[in-house]
């Protein structure tokens, strides 16, 4: 039997997102993450496991080669460096912008914002481009309180429909980045497994809306 390929998908919108690309490279989970508490999901085929973990953690496994390949978030990769990953597909999946947001109608002139976020490198990042002195605050979800209870002047998180932030009193003020998920694969895997893992990045590609 040929050596396992082990992809790292998180649960929610990638994994049923991922589903259909997966069936067009010929891989049929057995098992669905939403209703059986498996982490390492069984395939149709012998020689394929899924690993389901938290979305941040997809780049980690893959960089440290606990999974030869993954599904995460552009705002997930840019967070995490992209370290040790190569990054050949755009799947065009779970697509979102990355922004910044505060209260509606309201502009903070302070010399020194405070801007909550799980994005604190991206954040960083951002502000520093524009020769702006910040203040990151690091949380872990729900950022959409953190203007309205006085934590922070803004957020950067992630917006699709702009649903979530409007039904806090939120804005969306300045656009960072478009977001969309990408398949990433491990470099060492890459070069040791390269026909199989090729065949399926073409297989994905080529599936891709
Ligand atoms: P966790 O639940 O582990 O904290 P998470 O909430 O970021 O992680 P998901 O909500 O499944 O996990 O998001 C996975 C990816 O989907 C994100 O990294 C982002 O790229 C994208 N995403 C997040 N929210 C939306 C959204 N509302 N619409 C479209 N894509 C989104
Ligand atoms: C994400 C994100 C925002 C929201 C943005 O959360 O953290 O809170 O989606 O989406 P919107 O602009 O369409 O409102 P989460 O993963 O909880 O989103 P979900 O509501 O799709 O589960």
């Amino acid at each position: 039997m040929s050596e396992t390929i082990t992809i790292a998908l998180s649960k929610g919108r990638i994994f049923k997102e991922t589903l259909p690309l997966l069936k067009a490279a010929g891989i049929e989970p057995l098992d669905d993450p939403e209703t059986s508490r498996k982490l390492i999901l069984d395939t149709n085929r012998d020689e394929v496991k899924l690993v389901i973990i938290r979305a941040t953690d997809v780049p980690t496994y893959v960089q440290f080669g606990a999974a030869d390949i993954g599904v995460a978030g552009k705002d997930v990769l840019m967070e995490h460096g992209g370290e040790g990953l190569y990054e050949p597909v755009d799947l065009n999946i779970a697509r979102c912008k990355l922004m910044v947001a505060g209260r509606k109608g309201e502009r903070q002139d302070v010399a020194r914002l405070r801007i909550a976020t799980k994005y604190v490198n991206s954040t960083r990042r951002y502000y520093a481009q524009q020769g702006k002195q910040v203040e990151v605050i690091k949380l872990y979800g729900s950022m959409e309180l953190a203007p309205i209870v006085g934590l922070a002047d803004y957020i950067v998180d992630v917006v699709d429909t702009g649903n979530t932030l409007k039904a806090n009193g939120l804005e969306p003020l300045e656009h960072i980045a478009d977001i969309s998920s990408r398949l990433i694969v491990n470099k060492a895997s890459m070069k040791m497994k390269h026909a199989r893992i090729q065949q399926l990045i073409d297989k994905m590609q080529a599936a891709v809306k």
